[in-house]
């Protein structure tokens, strides 16, 4: 699978160079011993954006020992890589993760030949999804909810003017004028099943809100609740498109299919990800 974008350069032009770290007065060689200790794989990758993120050597340092805190890099940085973009994410709200560009993907090939297509992504943490599909789209009627406050704060930012935020409880918030309206439905909801929340790395079950991991005993509660209302917001024909585990996705599909939306699951080895779009009749 290959996507169209490319993940752009970083921001501060030379602000990795030898020259800056001359300028810092500092070694580089130290910082990525420091993240290596630390535990940070990419340490080498980690110390060219954290050196070029920072405008001072004690902003530097203030960086690199929030790394080696162990809080994760994209808070870090202020912002994670998705889709080509760069996409801002406040302490606390969900970081896009690679493998949704998948969904990404997908969502946009079915939107192809629509015009200005109405687009819902529910449950949009810092509006990742939606930001990308307006990216790639051009044109679409954007709408976004998420429950959590900081989130549709992050969100509102990251969209502009490409989309309206919403907050509250899946579709409670939407304008009513959106029913039957929808194009395309898309959710990377909560799927992680309770118990195995204790079982996730350490980043992701220290600094991320648990509401955003969440998914209840079988990790399908929001993705029953999304499909069952799906259909009322949905256009004959339209689609909502969910992300899921390799591990859930059949019974993903049986919820669809119990929602009355034919499902059909689609899974990607490179992003490792799977995602199940419901086709409504
Ligand atoms: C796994 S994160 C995904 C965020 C974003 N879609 C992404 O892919 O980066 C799930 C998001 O669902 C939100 N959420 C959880 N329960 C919700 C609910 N009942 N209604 C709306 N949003 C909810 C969380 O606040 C979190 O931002």
């Amino acid at each position: 699978m290959s996507l169209p974008h490319e993940i752009p350069k970083r921001a501060a032009p030379g602000a990795n160079s030898s020259d800056q770290w001359a300028l810092f007065g500092v070694s580089r060689n130290r910082i990525v011993r420091l993240l290596r200790e630390a535990g940070c794989v990419f340490a080498d990758e980690e110390a060219g954006l954290l050196g070029g993120a920072a405008t001072s050597v004690a902003e530097l340092d203030l960086l690199v020992s929030r790394r080696c805190a162990g809080e994760p890099l994209e808070y870090v940085l202020g912002w994670a890589a998705f889709c080509g973009l760069r996409v801002r994410v406040s302490p606390g709200v969900f970081v896009p993760r690679r493998r949704t560009e998948f969904l990404v993907d997908r969502a946009a090939a079915l939107a192809v030949g629509v015009e200005h297509p109405v687009v819902v992504d529910l449950c949009c943490g810092s509006g990742a999804i939606g930001r990308a599909l307006a990216e790639r789209l051009g044109g679409v009627e954007l709408c976004a909810t998420d429950i959590d406050p900081v989130a549709v704060r992050c969100a509102r930012g990251n969209l502009g003017e490409r989309g309206r935020v919403f907050e509250g409880d899946l579709y409670a918030p939407l304008p009513s004028a959106l029913r039957g309206r929808v194009d395309l439905l898309t959710a990377n909801a909560p799927y992680v099943p309770t118990a195995s929340i204790a079982t996730m790395p350490r980043e992701a079950r220290l600094h991320e809100a648990r509401a955003t991991l969440d998914g209840g005993d079988d990790g399908l509660d929001l993705q029953r609740r999304i499909a069952v209302e799906a259909s009322a917001w949905l256009k004959p024909g339209a689609h909502l498109v969910m992300e899921t585990s390799g591990r859930q996705a059949d019974h993903t599909a049986e919820i669809l299919a119990r929602a009355g939306l034919a499902p059909v699951t689609e899974h990607s080895a490179g992003w490792d990800a799977t995602v199940v779009t419901g086709t409504r009749g």
